[in-house]
Order: C-alpha cells, then sequence, then structure tokens
C-alpha cells in the first residue's frame, strides 16, 4: 500500500532539510508545494507568473490553483508508491482536497510530522538561509554553508536567497502561516494523525525524532 506522509510546520522550521534525507530513506518522492511553484516560476510558465505575485508578497496561491498542481503532480509515476508532502496542505480546503484526491485512490495520509519552533528562531533562519537555484538544495550562512561560496556542492548551480526571505516577507509569511495554515493543527489532531516534533534541535536530532516517530506508528 501507498504511503503518504505530511511534513508539516512554520516558514523556516526545516521542512525542506528534513524531506532530503527523509525521501531517501523512506524512499517516496518528495512533493513540495514550494519547489514545485519555484520550478514554474524559473519556466515561466503562466502558472509561475500567477504565483510569483503571491509568493514575492508572502500571502498563499489561491486553493484551486496549488490544489490542481498537486494533482497534476499525483499523475507522475514516481508517486505511485507514495508521497512525503512538503508544505502542502497549509488550509483546511486544501487538507480536504486532499483525502478527496486519496480516497479515489483507495488511499489515506498516514502520519502528519509537525516540525515547531518559536518564531525567533524561525526569523534566525530564515535570515541565514541560502537556496540552490537549480536543484533547490537548502544551506545556512552560518550553520550549514555552500563548500564554494554561492555554488551548490550537488548540482554546481547558483546559490542564491530566495525573494520571499527578504525580512519583511518573512514576517508576513509567518503570521499567514499563524492565520490561515496553524488551523490545521487541531483537524489533524482531531483525525488522530499528528506527532509533534521539538524543532529546536540539531538537523540529526530532529531526523532522528521523525523516524522515531514514524516507527511508532507503525508505518
Ligand atoms: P515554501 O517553499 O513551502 O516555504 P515555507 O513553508 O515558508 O517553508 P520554507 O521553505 O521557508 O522553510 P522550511 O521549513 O522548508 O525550512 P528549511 O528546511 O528551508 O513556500 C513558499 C511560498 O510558496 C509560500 O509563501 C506561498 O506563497 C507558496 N506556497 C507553497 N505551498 C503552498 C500551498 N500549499 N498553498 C498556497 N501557497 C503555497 O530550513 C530553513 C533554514 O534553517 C535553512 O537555512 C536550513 O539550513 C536551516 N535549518 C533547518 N533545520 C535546522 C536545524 N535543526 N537547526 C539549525 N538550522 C536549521
Ligand atoms: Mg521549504
Amino acid at each position: 500500500m501507498a504511503k503518504y506522509f505530511v511534513l508539516f510546520g512554520p516558514p523556516g522550521v526545516g521542512k525542506g532539510t528534513q524531506a532530503e534525507r527523509l525521501q531517501k530513506e523512506l524512499k517516496l518522492a518528495h512533493v513540495a508545494t514550494g519547489d514545485l511553484f519555484r520550478d514554474h516560476l524559473k519556466r515561466e510558465t503562466d502558472l509561475g507568473q500567477l504565483a510569483r505575485s503571491y509568493m514575492e508578497r508572502g500571502a498563499l496561491v489561491p486553493d484551486d490553483v496549488t490544489i490542481g498542481m498537486v494533482r497534476e503532480r499525483m499523475k507522475d509515476a514516481d508517486t505511485q508508491n507514495g508521497m512525503l508532502l512538503d508544505g502542502f496542505p497549509r488550509t483546511i480546503a486544501q487538507a480536504e482536497a486532499l483525502d478527496r484526491l486519496l480516497a479515489e485512490k483507495g488511499d489515506k495520509i498516514q502520519h502528519v510530522l509537525f516540525v515547531n519552533a518559536p518564531k525567533q528562531v524561525l526569523l534566525e533562519r530564515l535570515g541565514s538561509r541560502w537556496t540552490c537555484k537549480q536543484c533547490g538544495k537548502v544551506y545556512n550562512a552560518l550553520s550549514q554553508p555552500p563548500k564554494v561560496h554561492g555554488v551548490c556542492d550537488d548540482c554546481s548551480g547558483e546559490v542564491y536567497q530566495r525573494p520571499d526571505d527578504k525580512p519583511e516577507v518573512q514576517e508576513k509569511r509567518i503570521n499567514v502561516y499563524l492565520e490561515q495554515t496553524a488551523p490545521l493543527i487541531e483537524y489533524f489532531r482531531g483525525l488522530g494523525q499528528l506527532t509533534e516534533i521539538n524543532g529546536v534541535q540539531s538537523v540529526d536530532q530532529v531526523y532522528s525524532d521523525l523516524m522515531k516517530a514514524i516507527e511508532r506508528s507503525g508505518q
């Protein structure tokens, strides 16, 4: 049976960092809606143009657009054994749509892994994050810089600061998370699917806690 995990948490908590490791261990497709939008931006598609106007100001892209994009991604062969979702769902409407999409395949979400950290930690991490423009690999200027300044270790792509990591947009994204996405915590808790993980630990320790939570859930 296919497996579906959701990596849930505020901007900058480390979802992408953990997903890179988890997807290898769990052998699941990593489906990150932020990465999918950034890929559309790079390819200058109509969807990318539309998403840009929301992403640049730290707002959520409308639900119908986001859900449609995930529905398309779910047709790809690499998702047939399941997915590690990162940054989706982000609203109740998205969560309900995901349930419907999975139910059509006779599947459901196995586990929501909620990584959490206080706002000050999020701002520090976002302020020092650098990202590969080509492959999306995440770095940190303070704790995890690329070996050669500005160059991705994996693909030699350009390492840049995401436009939505500017201070004024960071703050907005955290507020949007608190208003529109945090209500999902109770939604998932109500379904008995949620485990909370302390994100204020080393990358290795967070990873270890995530794996323990997955093992405990018997998945
Ligand atoms: P998205 O790309 O999903 O951004 P986000 O949720 O704001 O999350 P981030 O990618 O900023 O943080 P992260 O948790 O992945 O942290 P990371 O691992 O990079 O979304 C961007 C935009 O796209 C949204 O604002 C919206 O406009 C749109 N969008 C996306 N999905 C959408 C949806 N479903 N609906 C509508 N719109 C959507 O780590 C951050 C930094 O911390 C890095 O430098 C890392 O090295 C460092 N770090 C990580 N872990 C640790 C640790 N344990 N200790 C120290 N440093 C650490
Ligand atoms: Mg991310």
